[in-house]
């Protein structure tokens, strides 16, 4: 089977590079050639080039900006899918974008699947990402061998934008939870519990759970960087969260107190952090150094 990885971020990166050791035909593009360095892959010159000459097409890209210059703009990728290939998009971008994708590739008698996933590059690296894929029952099928291979599980949805909401909504979640831990470990320190015995509590009681776990464990110890999840795009996620909440009259007040910390956290010059560094501003409201 023949793969199109377009985007080379952390997360295509990752997901290039276990697609190639489980022996797909790969081929590559990045618009920083220098990402593609090292990649047992075809390099392309262009997006276009390299979704032209696959039966998959995965684009990982930052933003909505960029999935639509790529796919719908300059880079061409819709206009040059052959008619019997899928593109999955893994990007986390709106249900709005979603759907104007679903269409447009209908348009052209092209199939589009939005597939994001769930878990940081590590998870992909090893295949253990959730993926979370809507389009028609056939386009599904098609992806099912690229799926398996970057991810432990798949949960299909009838339509692309049902399942960019769905990624939209845990990653709300997941901002929520590291507001919440960076308050409760805040907390626990002035009151003179050690954080790693409450984390400890935490994860080993009711709470339990590899969110907790495993972004507590990097809270704990301050380990920031390198950013698995940048903070610019943990904040491009909750924005699209309140977004939604605007759009459907569902207010999501604990979004907005997150949405002030990470801007806080960008302002103070920590945007290289991961997304769980929006705790230092919680434990710096609270006085602790
Ligand atoms: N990292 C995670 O843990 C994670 C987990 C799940 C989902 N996601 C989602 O996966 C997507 C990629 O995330 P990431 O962490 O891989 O981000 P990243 O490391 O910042 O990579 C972003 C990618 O987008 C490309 N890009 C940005 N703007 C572009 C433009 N205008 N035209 C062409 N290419 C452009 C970048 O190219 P250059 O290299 O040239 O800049 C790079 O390949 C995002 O939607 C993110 O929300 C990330």
């Amino acid at each position: 089977m023949r793969v199109s990885v377009i985007g080379l971020g952390n997360m295509g990166r990752a997901m290039a590079e276990r697609l190639s050791a489980h022996g797909f035909e790969l081929s590559v593009w990045n618009r920083s050639p220098v990402r593609a360095e090292g990649l047992a892959a075809a390099v392309r010159g262009s997006a276009a080039e390299a979704a032209g000459e696959c039966d998959v097409v995965l684009t990982s890209l930052a933003n909505d900006d960029a999935v639509r210059d790529v796919v719908l703009g300059s880079g061409a990728v819709l206009e040059a899918l052959a008619p019997d290939a899928v593109h999955a998009g893994t990007s986390t971008i709106s249900t709005g974008l979603a759907r104007e994708l679903a269409e447009r590739h209908a348009e052209r008698g092209r199939a589009y699947v939005s597939a994001p996933v769930l878990g940081r590059p590590d998870a992909a690296a090893s295949g253990q990402l959730y993926v979370v894929a809507g389009g028609d029952a056939r386009a599904l099928a098609r992806c099912r061998p690229v799926f398996e291979s970057i991810g432990q599980r798949t949960f299909e949805l009838p339509d692309a934008p049902q399942a960019n909401l769905a990624k939209v909504i845990v990653n709300f979640q997941l901002a929520g939870t590291l507001e919440l831990l960076g308050e409760v470990f805040a907390l626990a320190e002035k009151g003179g519990l050690a954080p790693t015995r409450a984390l400890e509590i935490l994860s080993g009681t009711l709470l339990g759970s590899p969110a907790v776990e495993g972004y507590g464990r990097r809270i704990v110890e301050g380990r920031f960087e390198p950013a698995g999840f940048a903070m610019p795009l943990g904040l491009k996620d909750l924005r699209l969260a309140l977004r939604l909440g605007d759009e459907l009259n569902v207010p999501l007040p604990a979004g907005e107190v997150v949405q002030d910390h990470m801007q806080a956290a960008l302002a103070a010059g920590l945007g290289q952090l991961d997304w769980s560094g929006l705790t230092r501003i919680v434990r710096r409201d609270a006085g602790l150094t």
